[in-house]
């Protein structure tokens, strides 16, 4: 078998510069990505899941009021140490969790909202000439094997750049990147176009971009000049759109559950599923749910 060899893919970047607006007021002087899904901030999530695909740089693109973020991922001494003298080594193994390997977290900042596109270029320097993932926090996953690793292990098959694809109701193409397909294993789909946030009766497919991205560094080239899309904004979608024709761009169909965690019903949703799933809470919390089964 001729298999070809590609750059690992060592850096991954999440956008957090975004303001929350649809969870106001918790949002206000707090973070969206510190919203807790169970007993973990949503940004944690998505680091774990990064670290189990093999990221080894951790590129934080912020914004003001964001400093919580960062403080999240220190070394706490004094917790650790109160932990450890009395005992409590479950929770300080949960502490540990949240701990950044030494030296392999950056900070860039995205100073003005110009859109998701734009938030991706300031991490440029960052990235230099390598292939790299990018991370939604807003998506969450429930899976046996975390997305990006199954993208990772995709994409050491097919190089190129990649997003995780799922197909979502007619009327949602608009909240999403969409797809126009030349190609489809059920696995893999080979795109010839794509569209920002069509209306449904636009859309070219309901085949539609979720928050993980494997994309080379040529993307840059494109993001530099600035240009801007739907919403006035510069857009990632566009940006991969222009890769087309020039190296291989592919939609993966993840396996597992996923769950928008950017607006207050997914986010509701994501809690129950993952707390269900909880070792410790998850058959008191089935209990509870089926207690208000016909009483609201
Ligand atoms: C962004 C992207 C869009 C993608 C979506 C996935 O949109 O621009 O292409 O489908 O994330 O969640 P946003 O949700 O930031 O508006």
């Amino acid at each position: 078998m001729n298999q070809k060899i590609f750059k690992p893919i060592r850096k991954a970047v999440f956008p957090v510069a975004g303001l929350g607006t649809r969870f106001l007021p918790a949002t206000k002087s707090m973070p969206k990505e510190m919203l807790p899904l169970v007993d973990r901030p949503l940004i944690q999530h998505a680091f774990e899941e990064a670290r189990e695909a093999g990221i080894e740089e951790f590129i934080f693109v912020t914004g003001r009021g964001k400093e919580l973020l960062e403080e999240h991922f220190d070394y706490q001494p004094e917790l650790e140490q109160t932990l450890e003298s009395r005992g409590k080594f479950d929770m300080l193994e949960k502490v540990k969790t949240s701990e950044m390997p030494e030296g392999k977290l950056f900070l860039t900042r995205q100073p003005k909202p110009l859109g998701l596109g734009h938030a991706i270029w300031c991490a440029k320097k960052l990235i230099g000439d390598e292939p790299f993932a990018v991370m939604l926090p807003d998506d969450v996953f429930l899976s046996d094997t975390g997305c990006l690793k199954q993208m990772v292990d995709c994409y050491n098959e097919y190089g190129g750049n990649m997003m995780a694809v799922m197909d979502v109701p007619k009327e949602d193409t608009q909240k999403y990147g969409v797809l126009d397909i030349e190609d489809d294993d059920g696995k893999v789909a080979k795109i010839k176009g794509l569209v920002e946030k069509p209306k449904p009766e636009d859309a070219p497919s309901t085949l539609s971009i979720i928050g993980r991205y494997i994309l080379q560094p040529e993307i840059f080239d494109y993001l530099s000049k600035f240009e801007k899309g739907a919403g006035g904004e510069i857009q990632l979608t566009d940006a991969i759109a222009h890769q087309i024709g020039k190296y291989p761009v592919n939609g993966f169909r993840f396996k597992g559950k996923r769950f928008d965690c950017g607006g207050r019903v997914g986010f509701i949703e994501a809690n129950i599923a993952f707390s269900l799933k909880d070792k410790e809470i998850g058959e008191d919390v089935r209990k509870i749910i089926k207690s208000y089964e016909g009483k609201i």
